[in-house]
């Protein structure tokens, strides 16, 4: 399998006074895969985010995606908690807007949001509705159809489910599963919820070592996880998990 994401000894932080929020970084993501990073709020999930999607830039190291570059599709995709949906856009325009600084034919891009919302079943009529006419979970919908529709290498997630409730989130985990079937794509997703992680990933990275006085965190467990939510194995994996979370970070 070939690589897509490589990180080399990548710290990162925020401002050039204060300390590292995570150092000592090595990662390699295969292309197709799909990988969860979880830890506790605070560790630095969302920080590694924006390095791979190149909103934050890594203080020392090196961050590669690697990809043929396209003048009609983007490096990442990014969906966040909150959708983020223009209120004054129709469903359809809000997951055209990725693709408006993209070289596209009209009808291409007509075609690409057509596409992306059948990905995600917000087909027929959907598009033409308002943001406000959906529900919370198809919101979450269109934006990851926003993500989807500009052909990402790599669909990156922060917590995309976080503000849901329970049933929608169960159902969007299984959709994003077969999102992923259907695409292809390389996934990666952030989390502070175990369960989410075994049920979605194929890799789960866990952050840690930070925390209270403790100075900067690092990758402290690289496991391979057999998705789905077979009880016994399920199980077994949240609380390795857990334990592995507890003994690398001081509250
Ligand atoms: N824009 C920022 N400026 C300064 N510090 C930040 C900024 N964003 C995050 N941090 C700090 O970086 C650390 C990691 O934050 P974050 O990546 O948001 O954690 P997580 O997503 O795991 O909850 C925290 O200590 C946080 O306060
Ligand atoms: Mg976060």
């Amino acid at each position: 399998m070939a690589a897509v994401i490589d990180l080399r000894n990548v710290s990162i932080g925020y401002g050039a006074d204060a300390p590292p929020v995570l150092v000592g970084v090595d990662l390699t993501i295969e292309r197709g895969s799909f990988v969860a990073i979880v830890g506790p709020s605070g560790v630095g999930k969302s920080t590694l985010l924006r390095v791979v999607s190149g909103l934050h830039e890594a203080r020392t190291g090196d961050v590669t995606i690697h990809r043929d570059p396209r003048p009609d599709s983007r490096a990442v995709g990014l969906v966040f908690q909150d959708p983020r949906l223009l209120p004054w856009r129709r469903v359809a325009r809000n997951v055209r807007l990725g693709l408006e600084g993209l070289a596209i034919a009209a009808a291409d891009r007509d075609r690409r949001v057509e596409q992306a919302l059948k990905l995600v079943r917000l087909d027929g009529d959907y598009g033409r509705r308002w943001p406000y006419e959906l529900s919370g979970g198809q919101r979450q919908r269109v934006g990851i159809a926003r993500a989807l529709a500009v052909d990402p290498e790599i669909l990156l997630m922060d917590e995309p489910f976080g503000a849901l409730d329970a049933i929608t989130r169960h159902g969007l985990q299984d959709e994003l599963l077969r999102i992923h079937r259907e695409t292809g794509k390389t996934v990666l997703f952030v989390t502070h919820d175990l369960e989410e992680a075994v049920h979605l990933a194929d890799r789960i990275i866990v952050l840690g070592g930070g925390g209270a006085g403790a100075g900067p965190a690092r990758i402290v467990r690289d496991v391979a996880n057999q998705p789905g939510r077979d009880a016994i194995a399920f199980r077994d994996q949240v609380e390795q998990l857990r334990s592995g979370i507890a003994d690398n970070y001081s509250i």
